[in-house]
């Protein structure tokens, strides 16, 4: 296998400031390295490839444009994130395209929540997205869930990412970090809608996934609790 690619060292500020402002992460934003460990992603990915069989993946595509998103997605939970031309961003309870109930959240993804959310209630929603090498995710804020004391945890899976993190405004300054497979992260706090996105996947630097790519998997509330 070739040698991955040199990278740039992983946080770094990506928007005009002042030449001495220290590269800073959203006051809330926790990064967790190495939160499953190399037979823990398997498992895993494992679980997700069952979900993925009984509610495969679709092409999600912008509101009013029908633009297809880079990524494919899924989901499992009660509820599914989705979006397409005609009614663009929404949870709904039925899959996209076969109509039948999203399958369960894998326990082992309940347990991350409940070990690092710091949270009483338990998500509603997990997002699969796939991302082939080429795919990226722009700039944006999950803004469409209605409990705001609920964090948003991200797992990835697979080949390395480059993350961008900023503010709540989407020209506050940006910090990237590298995004692991087994990392886990959270947007929490203050940063619960600051504006983030995938700029690349580094392909090759993982072998979990086989043929390669990467799969993130984002745990949301989506009503408020109780
Ligand atoms: C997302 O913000 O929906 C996905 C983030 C990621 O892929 O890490
Ligand atoms: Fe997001």
């Amino acid at each position: 296998m070739m040698p991955p690619a040199k990278r740039k060292s992983p946080a770094k500020i990506s928007s005009p400031g002042p030449a001495d402002a220290p590269a800073r992460l959203p006051e809330g934003f926790q990064l967790i390295t190495g939160a499953l460990s190399p037979a823990d992603q398997k498992a895993l990915l494992s679980k997700i490839n069952d979900v993925i069989l009984s509610a495969p993946l679709f092409q999600p595509r912008m509101p009013r444009t029908g633009q297809p998103f880079s990524v494919k997605m899924t989901n499992c939970g009660p509820l599914g994130w989705v979006s397409d031309k005609e009614r663009g961003y929404r949870y709904q309870p039925n899959h996209l395209e076969t109509g039948h109930p999203w399958p369960p959240i894998p326990e082992p993804l309940l347990d991350l929540w409940r070990a690092h959310a710091n949270c009483t209630g338990l998500p509603e929603a997990c997002l699969i997205n796939h991302y082939p090498a080429g795919a990226k995710m722009g700039s944006h804020r999950d803004q469409d869930e209605h409990e705001p004391r609920a964090p948003v945890l991200s797992v990835s899976l697979g080949d390395e990412a480059v993350f961008h993190v900023g503010g709540p405004k989407r020209s506050d300054p940006k910090v990237r970090v590298t995004l692991r497979s087994g990392d886990v992260c959270l947007l929490a706090g203050p940063s619960r809608f600051a504006y983030h996105g995938i700029d690349r996947i580094l392909p090759g630097t993982s072998d979990l996934i086989p043929g390669g790519g990467r799969i993130n998997l984002t745990l949301r509330r989506v009503t408020p609790f109780g």
